[in-house]
């Protein structure tokens, strides 16, 4: 069972391969599922919610594999309180030493009635036969009402009271659609605190942000005893995503003196973290977020600057270090070996199979022709662009582009699959436009970009380059990222790499629109 050492520690619940990957094109197929629950044991969460394995056989594959790899979070599934799902939930998590059932239901009479058609009663007694079902496969089992916010109080302690009888250890109370204010949202748990008197069990909540508030909803939650909380990398999650878990942990951490707990989380692994989840699902990080954001420890003007010269409590009150970004940011070189790149991976906390680690240093070495001075943030890109081991079935060859102001962008790709090469040139509104047909035309499989968007990795003239795309195939839509110093190079890749995600999830029958539509509804 998930043991809360301490009263005051809070446990974390990472949500982000749940309830972060239900979110529009952000789909990840088990390769990538896999090499997420890895960096979140790394980041030491507590636990990690890995999947809904009733939704799809991918679904319960990916949760399987991460109960049989992942060493340390106790892994969770998640199962409506039916004996199909919470039999398939408990198959799943069978291999992990630590594992739990997160059953729900709802609490709301909206929800009762126009979704579940079931009577309050009928609630009751079927969230009971779950929890008593559920442990049978696990003495660690949570239950969910959901919409708690809009659900009557009296129920609610009743709903709750039943189910931590029948076995529930874990009482998550989720703002299923983000509409509590902090104050009140505080008051409902300590009316619950108060009023379910089942001794041992650890109140959690689940914070949805549709109105920005899902960060200070679950901190007014822990203030007033909620001992666990639910949260993503990066916040991520249906609709406006879920409590971000950077933002929430460092809140606890930095302002241990107003809430006077603390996490278990490693936070110098939080910015590797949300590197690897944006890039994973190719949602973007927004500049000015907080903790993970591009900008968060950047001092801009004048005043801010001089105050950190002269001291750097003036305006800074997290270190970066703390949060993994490195001070001393300059690594390696051009002139650097093999041996000294595999040594400042290790001290970044990489582990590279050796045939990784070749693609690795191969293209350090190339970046390293075109850039000066390598940077970690160059060598996390680099890393993540190679180690990923999802079948790439197109490979970028070489791309040229002819441009200027009065011709016609033209571009010319070569593209490798298995053995083949194949080239073919296009026009275009722009260099990146015609690049994307040429590779259309080459693949014969067109697709809709839908969004695009460039950031640079680190500073400087020849900076590093990341662009993300978001591309329609017919009903599918989906999101990837490719990085390097050429904007058109790195375009091509993210398209290429977004083609290839298409691909292997057509062929597992993983897009999740099929899950939605044939096996079950997400919550
Ligand atoms: O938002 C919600 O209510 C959920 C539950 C399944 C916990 O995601
Ligand atoms: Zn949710």
């Amino acid at each position: 069972m998930t043991t809360q050492r301490d009263p005051n520690q809070v446990v974390i619940f990472d949500t982000t391969l749940r309830d972060g990957e239900q979110c529009p094109g952000a789909t990840m197929n088990l390769h990538e599922k896999l090499e997420v629950a890895r960096q979140l044991a790394r980041l030491r969460v507590d636990v990690i919610e890995a999947g809904f394995p009733i939704a799809s056989p991918g679904d319960y594959e990916a949760v399987r594999a991460i109960a049989e790899a992942v060493q340390g979070p106790t892994i969770a599934a998640l199962a409506r309180i039916k004996e199909a799902d919470i039999e398939r939930a408990g198959k799943a998590i069978e291999p992990a030493a630590r594992r739990r059932i997160h059953t729900f239901s709802s609490g709301s009479d909206i929800h009762l009635e126009a979704m579940m058609r079931m009577t309050r009663a009928k609630n009751i007694e079927k969230s009971v036969a779950a929890v008593t079902f559920a442990r049978s496969f696990t003495d660690d089992v949570e239950y969910s009402a959901q919409d708690t916010t809009r659900s009557d109080r009296s129920y609610l302690v009743d709903l709750y009271t039943a189910v931590a009888e029948a076995g529930a250890t874990t009482l998550n109370v989720p703002d299923t659609v983000g509409y509590a204010s902090p104050e009140e949202f505080g008051d409902l748990i300590a009316f619950l605190v108060a009023s379910v008197k089942v001794p041992g069990v650890i109140f959690s909540v689940h914070c949805h942000n549709d109105l920005g508030l899902a960060v200070a909803n679950s901190l007014a939650a822990v203030k007033a005893g909620a001992r666990q909380v639910e949260c993503t990398i990066n916040g991520i999650g249906e609709r406006a995503g879920n409590c971000s878990l950077e933002e929430v942990v460092m809140a606890m951490r930095t302002r241990g003196d107003a809430y006077q707990v603390f996490t278990g989380i490693n936070t110098r692994e939080i910015i590797r973290s949300s590197r690897l989840v944006s890039r994973m699902t190719g949602m973007v990080v927004q500049r000015n977020k907080a903790i993970v954001g591009a900008n968060a420890f950047a001092h801009e003007s004048g005043i801010h600057q001089d105050g950190m010269l002269k001291n750097r409590e003036t305006y800074e009150i997290m270190v970066p270090e703390d949060v993994g970004l490195s001070g001393t940011e300059l690594v390696l070189g051009k002139h650097s070996g093999r041996h000294a790149l595999t040594n400042h991976l290790t001290q970044m906390g990489f582990t590279l199979s050796d045939e990784e680690m070749g693609r690795v240093y191969d293209a350090f070495k190339e970046l390293c022709d075109k850039k000066k001075v390598v940077y970690d943030d160059d060598l996390i890109a680099l890393v993540q662009d190679q180690s990923s081991d999802m079948p790439q079935v197109y490979q970028l060859g070489t791309v040229q582009v002819t441009t200027g102001t009065r011709a016609v962008p033209t571009a010319t790709v070569t593209l490798r699959r298995d053995s083949e090469e194949m080239t073919d040139a296009a026009c275009g509104d722009g260099p990146v436009d015609a690049t994307f047909r040429v590779i259309d035309r080459i693949t014969g499989v067109e697709g809709t970009l839908e969004d695009f968007s460039l950031q640079a990795i680190t500073k400087g003239e020849d900076a590093v380059g990341e662009v993300s795309v978001r591309v329609r195939y017919g009903d599918s839509v989906i999101n990837a990222k490719g990085s390097s110093t050429d904007i058109v190079e790195a375009s091509a890749k993210a398209y290429i790499n977004a083609l290839n995600r298409y691909l292997f999830l057509k062929s597992h029958h993983e897009l999740k629109e099929e899950q939605d539509v044939t096996v079950a509804e997400q919550p």
